[in-house]
């Protein structure tokens, strides 16, 4: 499978697998450690070292004529009063937009964009467009796991950026409940 050829593929409602996966990544909160923001809550769950968040890709090629999907699950928890989160990324080209679909779980979308920042719900059945040049990042504030579907052109590179130069302007905790 590379994406040239029309393929049948079906998402698990519960556990986010795809019964055709090229690529299931797990990221553990000891990965993204220095992204939340109270940095003695991490340091004392980092024994645990929760895991975080998966995604499930299939083998769709780079190729600008060609759509690309995939699965994010995010599993519930918070650190300190923070969720558990995606890291957030740009996409380059920034032209290259995506849709978010969730299918199970309650999320909140963070997006920023010249040095603001938006937080949009989702729960299932709603279709999150992520627009030009936004950075997006997405919470699980939910007691189940978040289970999306994303789609968006196939051919663009992550710019991860915004998390060396300060990270977002803002976050999602309990207060935003
Ligand atoms: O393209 C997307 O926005 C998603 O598939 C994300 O890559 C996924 O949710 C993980 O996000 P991140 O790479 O920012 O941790
Ligand atoms: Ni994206």
């Amino acid at each position: 499978m590379s994406g040239k050829e029309s393929f049948l593929n079906k998402v698990n409602f519960k556990t986010g697998e795809l019964s055709v996966c090229g690529s299931h990544n797990k990221t553990y909160l000891s990965d993204i450690k220095d992204l939340f923001r109270d940095k003695d809550e991490v340091y004392k769950r980092l024994k645990e070292n929760p895991l975080i968040y998966e995604t499930f890709y299939p083998d769709i090629k780079e190729n600008g004529n060609y759509v690309f999907y995939g699965i994010t699950k995010i599993h519930p928890g918070k650190i300190g009063k923070e969720f558990f989160m995606t890291k957030g990324h740009l996409h380059i080209p920034e032209q290259i937009t995506e849709a978010y679909l969730c299918l199970s779980g309650k999320g909140m979308l963070l997006e920023q964009k010249d040095n603001t920042v938006q937080k949009t719900l989702m729960e299932p059945g709603t279709i999150n467009y992520v627009g030009e040049s936004s950075f997006h990042r997405v919470y699980n504030i939910g007691n189940e796991p978040l289970i999306f579907y994303i789609s968006c052109n196939a051919d663009f590179e992550h710019d991860y950026s915004l998390l060396e130069n300060g990270g977002f302007l803002d976050v999602v905790t309990v207060d935003d409940l």
